[in-house]
């Protein structure tokens, strides 16, 4: 195949090798190599004449850039497992496939909703804030008071791959109960772990423990507000490592501050980035990570492999491996 002929794609960021070497063989590849996302202006003129864009959670992917693309775009390839960012809708309207990188992450991200799970629970971040300002005097008796896990209640909003992997972790290794809430029943979930598909509002008032695993959508979008926290326990622990927007952030400030519940791990905050001044960040009973919970190096190294695969099959009109609109 001459260089022309091959596809022309846009790769809006560096990923691992793994997965840019075979585009970059394949494609005539354009790849933004800067740390920050392509400015908006710059990636409406930089996708014009693509075949293919893969594409990560910071780019809105919307008939505006479909239009600036051109009716050549055949394949929109998501360096994510989530798509909340391309309008699936109007890109399966025009014939435009639309990939994901969904399996790869799982154990990743349920360590992480797990490790802000018990950093929240057990002060550690705040701990360490201490010592670093000089206030470690002496073991204290009433000091740092933590929350138990085992033999706790936890309550999963979205028992889906990584909600699985996370009630396998705290009712395997913390007998914990194991409640939950989906549009569907997971019987898997109930047989391995006896986990109880419950009412939102019992999972709400009987879980030590709420960990957020749906997709932002706009039925989960801000699920988790004011009335929410209000019915948790004063001593539950919210974890939310799915999407910012699932939960209002100004309710889950005043829930944190006003003692509605005992504290919050998150992964994703609303905006991302949270700017320095955000007032999430003044508070000692809440746990903040920059999204990284698929950050280690055999996720996004499956990750790229997927979304690359995604990206050719697309260009070539085949079925894609991780495929979210093949009807
Ligand atoms: C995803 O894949 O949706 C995560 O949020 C980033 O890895």
């Amino acid at each position: 195949m001459s260089v022309n002929e091959k596809p022309r794609v846009l790769v809006t960021r560096l990923i691992p090798d793994v997965g840019l070497r075979p585009v970059l063989q394949e494609c005539r590849a354009e790849v933004w190599e800067e740390p920050l996302p392509p400015p908006r202006d710059v990636l409406l003129e930089k996708v014009a004449g693509c075949e293919g864009i893969l594409s990560l959670l910071t780019e809105r992917i919307d008939a505006e850039l479909m239009d600036a693309a051109g009716p050549q775009l055949k394949v929109i390839s998501n360096f994510a497992v989530g798509f909340n960012n391309i309008d699936v809708e109007e890109a399966t309207r025009r014939g435009i496939r639309v990939g994901n990188t969904p399996g790869v992450l799982t154990e990743a991200t349920a360590d992480m909703a797990f490790a802000l799970l018990i950093s929240a629970s057990r002060r550690i971040v705040e701990a360490q804030e201490y010592i670093r300002q000089g206030n470690w005097k002496t073991w204290e008796p009433l000091g740092h008071i933590g929350q138990d896990l085992a033999g706790k209640t936890l309550g999963i909003v979205g028992m889906g791959r990584i909600g699985h992997a996370l009630a396998r972790r705290c009712h395997g290794g913390w007998d914990m109960r194991i409640l939950y809430v989906d549009k569907f029943r997971n019987e898997a979930a109930e047989q391995d772990f006896d986990a109880q598909r419950v009412e939102w509002s019992t999972l709400l008032a009987e879980s030590d423990f709420v960990s957020v695993h749906v997709d932002l959508n706009s039925e989960t979008e801000e699920m988790f507000d004011r009335d929410a926290f209000v019915q948790m326990k004063p001593t539950a622990v919210f974890v939310n490592s799915a999407r910012g927007p699932i939960h209002n952030q100004q309710d889950l400030y005043e829930a944190l501050v006003g003692g509605e519940i005992f504290a919050a791990g998150l992964d994703v905050t609303n905006p991302e980035p949270l700017g320095l001044d955000d007032p999430l960040l003044k508070l000692s009973n809440c746990v903040i990570a920059p999204h990284i919970a698929s950050g280690t190096v055999s996720s996004r190294n499956g990750m790229a492999e997927i979304a690359a695969d995604n990206l050719l099959a697309g260009v070539r009109e085949q079925p894609l491996r991780c495929w979210v609109n093949p009807n």
